[in-house]
């Protein structure tokens, strides 16, 4: 079947500046933006709710039937995460429910469990998805892949920063502590580990600020995809 829609995968480690650009760079070309990371966090809070213990496959294998997720997009085009009905978006941020996350994510029966949900959104929609394996696993054939990068130190900087902002109690250095096991755990699973697909472009926004680091994105996609902004920037 042709597929006409257009993707752009995102790839790269914790708080690296995916999702911020991603939905940036969504809004101003036009595309819809795909956080896979929440459909991995939201599976880690229900997992964690139940307290089962995450790395066991058999166990968590057991939960996934049990579990409805949805992902719904408010009035403001914000991607909103539900599970079993319930709007769980703010909750899988804690930094708690992010180890989570990576320790479900690194089940192959999670991950075949969310494939259908992430490739059927690229079928019917131009998208720009951000996760650890959507250029070399979930969207192989995508129009452009972007692998987003910085120090650990940057980026657990930032992280820490925007949890401040939201309000949600952390220190600095748990929460590098966080991004190294995170790193770690991410790139080192046998199931779809982080890593730069060959045909992947890299972007290392370790001395860029967001501007910057949202103009050197654009003009990834404004050159590999000919296309321009669809919206003026204010
Ligand atoms: O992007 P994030 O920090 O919200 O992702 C949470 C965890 O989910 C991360 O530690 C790794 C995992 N993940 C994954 O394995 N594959 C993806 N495509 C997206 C996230």
């Amino acid at each position: 079947m042709m597929n006409n829609t257009v993707a752009i995968a995102v790839d790269g480690p914790s708080g690296a500046g995916k999702s911020s650009l991603s939905k940036r760079c969504a809004q101003a070309f036009g595309f819809m933006y795909v956080d896979t990371g929440a459909i991995y966090r939201t599976v880690g809070l229900a997992a964690l709710r139940r307290g089962i213990d995450r790395k066991d496959s058999e166990k968590i294998s057991g939960l996934l039937p049990e579990l409805s997720i949805e992902l719904k997009y408010n009035e403001a085009g914000e991607q909103r995460m539900l599970l079993n009905g319930e709007d769980v978006s703010d909750e899988i941020r804690k930094p708690e429910v992010s180890i989570c996350a990576s320790d479900v994510s690194s089940l192959p029966v999670v991950r075949a469990f969310l494939m259908d949900m992430q490739r059927s959104l690229a079928l019917r929609y131009n998208v720009i998805m951000d996760g650890r394996d959507i250029g070399t696993v979930v969207l192989p054939n995508a129009d452009l892949k972007i692998f987003l990068t910085a120090s650990a130190e940057a980026r657990a900087q930032r992280r820490w920063k925007e949890l401040q902002q939201k309000g949600i109690e952390s220190d600095y250095l748990s929460v590098l502590t966080d991004i190294r096991y995170r790193d770690e755990q991410d790139s080192s699973r046998a199931a779809a580990p982080l890593r730069k697909a060959e045909d992947a472009v890299e972007l290392d926004t370790t001395e860029l600020d967001f501007e910057e680091s949202f103009a050197a994105m654009s003009q990834l996609i404004i050159e590999k995809l000919c296309i321009s902004p669809a919206v003026e920037e204010a």
